[in-house]
């Protein structure tokens, strides 16, 4: 993919990221996970938590859950400053992957309807809408259901 963030580096989330993530989770949306949940999530899917990591410093990062053949992006985030670089594509294009390899044949993801941005990054990877979810969000805002086969 091309990309001028020629030193980007795709790793797996450790402790020492968490305090980056929470920030651009805070900055990014409008009912950010609280860091406890962020920590957790750490916790459970290890291997599916990414960070994008540009002269030591995190610039993004996606989290995603695996269910036996279904996973489910929970969390994709871009820092500000580093957005419209193909950051958010190549951890798409990471995950989506990482996920083929370990047999996922489903992804799954929701998404706010207004977010054009996420929902174009999605659409470009040929997620297909699924249905919308009416007030799925906490303050009464809708989402899309988006869903990928990889198999
Ligand atoms: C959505 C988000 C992760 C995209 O990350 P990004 O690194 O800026 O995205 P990319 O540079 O990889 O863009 C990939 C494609 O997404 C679309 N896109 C990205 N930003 C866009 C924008 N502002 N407007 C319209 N389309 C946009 C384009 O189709 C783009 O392809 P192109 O570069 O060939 O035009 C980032 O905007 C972000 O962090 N937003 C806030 C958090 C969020 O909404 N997360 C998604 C929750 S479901």
């Amino acid at each position: 993919m091309q990309s001028d963030l020629n030193l980007l580096r795709i790793v797996k989330c450790q402790g020492r990221h968490i305090r980056e993530v929470c920030d651009i989770e805070y900055k990014s949306f409008s009912n950010p996970f609280p860091e406890e949940y962020l920590i957790e999530l750490f916790r459970m899917f290890p291997e599916t938590f990414l960070v994008a990591e540009l002269d030591g410093q995190t610039v993004g990062y996606l989290v995603a859950s695996i269910s036996g053949r279904r996973a489910h992006i929970i969390s994709l985030a871009v820092d500000e400053k580093f957005r419209g670089r193909h950051v958010g594509s190549i951890l798409l294009q990471t995950i989506i992957d990482n996920l083929k390899v370990n047999g996922v044949e489903e992804i799954l993801l929701e998404v706010r309807l207004d977010n054009i941005a996420a929902r174009r990054l999605y659409e470009k990877f040929g997620f297909e809408a699924a249905g919308d979810l009416r007030g799925y969000y906490e303050d009464g805002g809708d989402a899309a259901l988006y869903r990928l086969r990889i198999y």
